[in-house]
């Protein structure tokens, strides 16, 4: 069985709907780690609930992101993951653990990329009066929110849509769209030629 593991700082819905489909069978692969970097974060909760392994790692244990990177990669390594999953990771992720899992970290953005990158997809979109918003799955490279496209699924905004009915649309979305990325990514489903990242039949 394949392995993979759900890196998150936060909440945790993602997390969960992953956990789900693994369990129900949505995801055909072995959910083997949470990698969690905060320890007041809801996402543990979550995890000891839906009984997977948690892994906290602080990065003030360490003085240096290298390092903090390296002690994540010896972990990786150990659990023999193939695949990292960010789901509200609220970091940056840096040279090391782009070299050791290159074209296998892969993200989920709540808008669809290239527009609204950043902490606040969600929000910006609204604010700015799209029309259409929705969510991205992408891998990570060095640029922020800016690896190829994996799947993208819209949303209208609807004229009587609040701030609060929209991230309650995009986050249901989420938990639809993110499970079929993972499920595709881990079976070898996603072909990658240049930037773009296309499905296999
Ligand atoms: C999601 O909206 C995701 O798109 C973004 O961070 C949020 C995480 O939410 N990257 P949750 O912690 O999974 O509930």
């Amino acid at each position: 069985m394949k392995n993979f593991a759900v890196f998150a700082s936060g909440n945790g819905s993602n997390f969960e709907a992953i956990a789900k489909a693994v369990k129900n069978g949505r995801i055909k692969a072995h959910l083997a780690l949470l990698i969690c970097d905060q320890p007041n974060a809801f996402v543990i909760k979550r995890a000891q609930r839906l009984r997977v392994r948690i892994a906290l790692i602080k990065r003030e244990d360490f003085s240096s992101k290298r390092d903090f990177e390296l002690k994540i990669i010896e972990i990786l390594k150990e659990n023999k993951i193939g695949l990292v999953v960010l789901a509200g990771f609220m970091r940056i992720v840096g040279e090391k653990l782009l070299e050791a899992y290159k074209n296998r970290i892969v993200n989920i953005h709540p808008a669809l990329l290239p527009s609204f990158k950043g902490a606040h997809g969600i929000k910006d979109a609204f604010n700015y009066g799209v029309k259409v918003t929705g969510v991205t799955v992408h891998f990570v490279n060095d640029e922020l929110d800016g690896g190829s496209i994996i799947l993208q699924k819209e949303i209208t905004v609807k004229d009587n849509d609040t701030l609060e009915s929209l991230e309650a649309k995009i986050h249901k979305l989420e938990h639809e769209l993110y499970p079929q990325a993972i499920n595709l990514i881990i079976n070898s489903k996603i072909k990658l030629k240049g930037r773009k990242a296309s499905v296999t039949q």
